[in-house]
């Protein structure tokens, strides 16, 4: 039993956030060792007693982020210029996709990336492992062991693809099979079938996910969609008869809840229409849009229809781990009115789209994303004077919607000053 005194931000339960400047979060353990949260609310002496206290004068806690779409092995193709996706891809990604054949480079790449989530305040990834069996099994038991609630999957890409990362179609799926039952509701952990994009999967390999996603209706599914031009020409060329390359993979059963498609820019509304009534969602990835010359996620249209997105760092296309440089590129793609209607978003639902907004796109609600009573305790602890120039801006702030804003503008790794994992004792905790 924990007790944490300090400023709170979470959602209430009609999704609204709400600021508590002297706040209680009250958190227990579960019957498989996973700190839950018992209460929320303003601080009580009361309430607090027979608990252990922390307090934490002139700081907020705040939900743990949640990162829809990020790629472990990418970490050492962060900031690699090209002329866009394809090229970037050929020439500096599946290089480095090639070297996790060796499980030590796997587990040291793993390591440092779970360190560096953990500075950065995300507490969950939706995250692509390669197309070797032992990336995942590197991650996994890097996560197990902190007890993280983390999602990863093994890289389907039998076609289109050079030696060291080209995969083979029966063993893909094999292999695929094989680390849903070994990780999949192991601790906090749980599996994605991941099909790379359309371009980099057969037509068999596609059905063999479609059939697996069908067996196991608890995984999750999470690929790449419409996300440059020339990608979507190609996609053209190998499935002239599709409507869309959206229904490509409608076609072949992969189209579902708990399915997560990264960037989803260039889409009619049909599409749209499509992702809503199925029950997928878009992770969102705006620095990897920007950096990689893809276009610009258009937000109006996504509300206008009710399709569901949350926020994503696409490392290593996307140019930052931080959940704050995230939602400020957000604002700005938002912003875009040249091909699109731009808006100006609302610190507030930057702030949803990157945890409880996120949560619920995976499934996950009531679960991650929020400190409600019943959530796991994944939080971070921000220091809203981490820099001489936010403390500033942050003394002046007015509103809450002016705080959110002057985190969002000015914040990076230096504002998370602690982050807290529900963690699990048990290894066979049920997710
Ligand atoms: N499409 C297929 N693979 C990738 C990838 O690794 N990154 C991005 N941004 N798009 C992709
Ligand atoms: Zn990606």
């Amino acid at each position: 039993m924990r007790a944490y005194r300090s400023a709170l931000l979470y959602f209430l339960p009609d999704d609204s956030l709400t600021y508590e400047p002297d706040g209680l979060l009250l958190t227990q353990a579960d019957e498989h060792g996973v700190q839950r949260v018992r209460h929320v609310g303003p601080w009580s002496a009361e309430l607090a007693q027979g608990f252990e206290l922390e307090h934490w004068p002139g700081r907020i806690i705040a939900p743990g982020f949640v990162d829809l779409h990020i790629h472990y092995p990418q970490v050492d193709v962060i900031g690699s210029p090209a002329e866009g996706l394809l090229p970037w891809l050929e020439k500096y990604t599946f290089v480095q996709e090639s070297r996790f054949a060796d499980p030590l480079h796997a587990r040291e790449v793993a390591t440092f990336f779970l360190d560096e989530m953990q500075r950065h305040g995300v507490t969950t990834a939706l995250t692509f492992c390669t197309s070797h069996a032992g990336s995942v099994d590197a991650l996994m038991m890097q996560a197990q062991a902190r007890g993280l609630r983390w999602i990863a999957g093994r890289c389907l890409m039998d076609r289109h693809a050079p030696d060291g990362v080209r995969d083979q179609t029966e063993r893909s799926l094999l292999e695929t099979e094989q680390l849903i039952d070994r990780w999949h509701g192991r601790g906090r952990l749980g599996y994605a079938i991941t099909p790379r994009f359309v371009p980099s999967c057969s037509d068999a390999q596609l059905a063999g996910a479609g059939e697996l996603a069908a067996a196991h209706p608890g995984v999750w599914i999470q690929s790449h969609v419409a996300e440059n031009r020339d990608e979507i020409e190609w996609v053209r060329q190998l499935h002239p008869k599709a409507r869309s390359y959206l229904a490509v993979y409608q076609q072949f059963g992969l189209l579902r809840p708990r399915s997560i498609y990264a960037h989803g820019i260039h889409f009619d509304d049909t599409d749209r229409q499509l992702m809503r009534d199925s029950g997928a969602a878009v992770a969102v990835c705006p620095t990897s849009n920007l950096f990689l010359g893809s276009g610009f996620f258009d937000v109006v249209a996504a509300d206008r229809i009710g399709m569901a997105y949350g926020l994503a760092s696409d490392v290593g296309g996307g140019t930052s781990f931080s959940p704050f440089h995230t939602m400020m590129a957000t604002y700005y793609v938002g912003r875009e009115g040249q091909g699109k209607t731009g808006c100006s978003i609302s610190p507030q639902a930057l702030w949803f789209a990157h945890t409880a907004g996120a949560a619920r796109a995976l499934g996950l609600q009531g679960v991650v994303g929020n400190l409600l009573p019943g959530c796991e305790a994944d939080f971070v602890l921000i220091d809203p004077k981490a820099t001489p120039l936010l403390a500033r801006r942050v003394a002046q702030a007015q509103s809450l919607d002016e705080l959110l804003f002057a985190l969002i503008v000015l914040g990076d790794d230096r504002l998370i000053e602690r982050t807290v994992h529900a963690g699990a004792l048990s290894a066979s905790a049920g997710g």
